[in-house]
């Protein structure tokens, strides 16, 4: 048993009733700790997320020995703020465009005051949206295993906004209208759809073996390896920007292609932060020659 003193990072993270210190029994886990920590501040165990002074993260499941706390160790407590279930805000996110296609596909006259028939390549766009949204609602209920169960409540209108409106309402609205473009001739456009086809299954190829580096229940990380893992530590997301290139070039329209660059530049980011963290956690064990997302630039 030792007694470690908690503390909020500034006076602005205040959090009601916490305790300036806690008998803590080492044997346990950090989920014991975060639960006495919660009955005393009336906060769920969900929303507490404890840190050490150096900035380590107490994970939930590990036993408390792992972190050598002694008397007097400061925990810092944040307060997440109200949660939500990870898998409720990528059903919400990913159903916004589904619903959204499917109005601004079949709605013709009261969206665009006519009823015309759709072009070749409408009709595919709608279909390869569909069928990709489709596919990450399944994804999500059946292959990804998250290592978070909740977010932040606030992300659910961050996230949505980002595919309501890019991947929804703009990308539906210009690309269902009574003028589209052009299709192409029939080489390009069944040749565009091959690659989206490709790009699509090898997202998903990924995805499995995302998912089978981590037993079910478990937050374990492990190094990925094979299908494009080689080149990249996330050709799920390059596979992701290919598929969005091959809408964006069907249609030559500036919805898809606005959509492209804000997800690729999105996905650019969160590739370089997250190939720092797998560099950082394998250390010398981590290929060296594997880029972030591009395959040999980056
Ligand atoms: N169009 C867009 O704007 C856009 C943007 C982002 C994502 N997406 C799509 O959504 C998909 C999922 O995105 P994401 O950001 O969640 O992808 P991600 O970070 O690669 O994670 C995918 C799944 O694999 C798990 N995972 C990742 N690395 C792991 C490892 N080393 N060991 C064990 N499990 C691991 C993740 O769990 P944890 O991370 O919870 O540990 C998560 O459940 C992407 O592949 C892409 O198709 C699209």
């Amino acid at each position: 048993m030792v007694t470690v003193n908690l503390r909020t990072k500034s006076p602005k993270a205040k959090i009601n009733k916490l305790p300036l210190t806690l008998d803590v029994d080492t044997s346990g886990t950090v989920k014991d700790l975060a639960t006495a920590i919660g009955r005393a501040t009336q906060l769920g165990v969900e929303r507490i997320r404890l840190t050490l002074i150096d900035n380590t993260r107490l994970v939930p499941e590990a036993p408390l020995d792992k972190y050598d706390l002694q008397d007097n160790s400061i925990i810092y407590v944040k307060d997440l703020g109200y949660q939500i279930g990870w898998q409720t805000v990528f059903y919400i996110e990913y159903g916004g465009p589904l619903l959204i296609h499917l109005l601004f596909y079949f709605l013709q006259k009261p969206i665009y005051g006519k009823v015309f028939e759709h072009s070749a390549t409408q009709k595919a766009v709608f279909y390869m949206v569909m069928l990709h949204f489709l596919k990450r609602e399944l994804e999500t209920m059946f292959v990804h295993r998250f290592s978070n169960d909740t977010m932040p409540f606030f992300n659910i209108f961050k996230n949505s906004g980002h595919y309501w409106v890019l991947s929804g309402f703009s990308l539906a609205y210009f690309c269902y209208g009574p003028e589209p473009r052009p299709d192409l001739p029939g080489y390009l456009f069944y040749g565009l759809i091959a690659f989206w086809l490709y790009s699509e299954v090898s997202n998903f190829i990924t995805h499995l073996i995302l998912s089978s580096l981590r037993p079910k229940g478990t937050r374990t990380r492990k190094i990925p390896v094979g299908y494009g893992f080689n080149l990249v530590s996330y050709p799920n997301y390059f596979f992701e920007a290919c598929s969005w290139l091959a809408v964006a070039l069907l249609t030559r329209s500036w919805a898809a292609t606005l959509f492209l660059i804000v997800s690729t530049a999105t996905m650019f980011q969160w590739s370089l932060k997250k190939h720092k963290q797998y560099k950082k956690e394998f250390g010398a064990k981590y290929p060296k020659n594997r880029k972030a997302m591009f395959p040999f630039i980056a």
